[in-house]
């Protein structure tokens, strides 16, 4: 895993900002697909490629959208719908039309047959091409909450309590956050060609530890992005205040430029 350690949760943003637009240039309006997180972790991504859409001409024309999960029982519309927050907080300000925005539908009446369909979709449509993903404090990545198989597919999970706590902040109150989600599974996650993960905060620092140096183990999921061979994780002071190899993360990348394209990908 090629690991960035940047000063906080802006400095993270760009990097992650970054990681996208590479990938939306080099696609130059021809077909692209983004899977994409929602929670405070990739919103500063999300800010920087708005300006970046705004002010220097960045086109998002050709990109399609797959969300990593969704409440059981919130209709898109809800305003704390999942696809609700990604259409404020990104699609929305940029030229994404919002019939290419995807997410699972959380008041299908059978949620489990729309996991299925979900997944499925994301298959038919050729996969995803780059995946943005934050990590709870738990570990999950989607919401694969601790226990999770490693190579789950789109399912109903239910969340921990933790999660519904940390969760609660977008809500008036936790007892109005739903315990039931519709998740893309660790197997639907690794699926993706490339990955940028985006985490900050000190609240992060276990689960970063864990996903980039600990065995790779259902007790935290975000550790199966070890098994995927294009994963970027930026991550800020904090969030790598457990890494035991930080130092030597950011040495790889003072020396990058002595040989290009060194640890590009891990
Ligand atoms: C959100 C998601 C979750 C969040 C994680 C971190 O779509 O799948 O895995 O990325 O819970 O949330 P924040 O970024 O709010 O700390």
């Amino acid at each position: 895993m090629e690991v960035l350690i940047r000063q906080d949760a802006e400095a993270v943003g760009h990097a992650v900002a970054d990681r996208i637009e590479a990938e939306v240039r080099r696609a130059n309006g021809a077909p692209l697909t983004l899977g994409l997180a929602t929670g405070s972790s990739p919103v500063t991504a999300y800010t920087e490629l708005i300006r970046r859409h705004r002010e220097e001409s960045l086109s998002f024309a050709g990109v399609t959208v797959f969300m990593l999960d969704e409440y059981v029982g919130l209709p898109a519309e809800h305003p704390q719908s999942y696809h609700r927050f990604i259409r404020e907080n990104f699609t929305d300000h940029v030229d994404i039309d919002d019939a290419r925005v995807f997410s699972p539908r959380g008041d299908a009446p059978d949620a489990a047959a729309e996991a299925r369909r979900y997944d499925e979709a994301i298959r038919e449509a050729g996969g995803v091409d780059l995946q943005v993903l934050g990590i709870g404090a738990t570990g999950h990545i989607g919401f694969n909450e601790p226990g999770s198989s490693l190579v789950s597919r789109t399912r109903v999970k239910t969340l921990v309590q933790k999660t519904v706590q940390d969760n609660a902040r977008f809500f008036d109150s936790a007892d109005e956050v739903p315990i039931h989600v519709l998740t893309q599974g660790v197997g639907t996650i690794l699926d993706a060609r490339a990955i940028v993960l985006a985490a900050s905060g000190e609240n992060k620092a276990e689960a970063i530890h864990q996903m980039v140096e600990g065995p790779i183990s259902a007790r935290w999921t975000g550790t199966a992005l070890q098994q995927h061979a294009n994963v970027l994780a930026v991550v800020d002071e904090a969030a790598a205040s457990k890494l035991e190899l930080a130092d030597y993360f950011r040495f790889v990348e003072a020396n990058r430029a002595d040989v290009p394209g060194a640890q590009a990908t891990a």
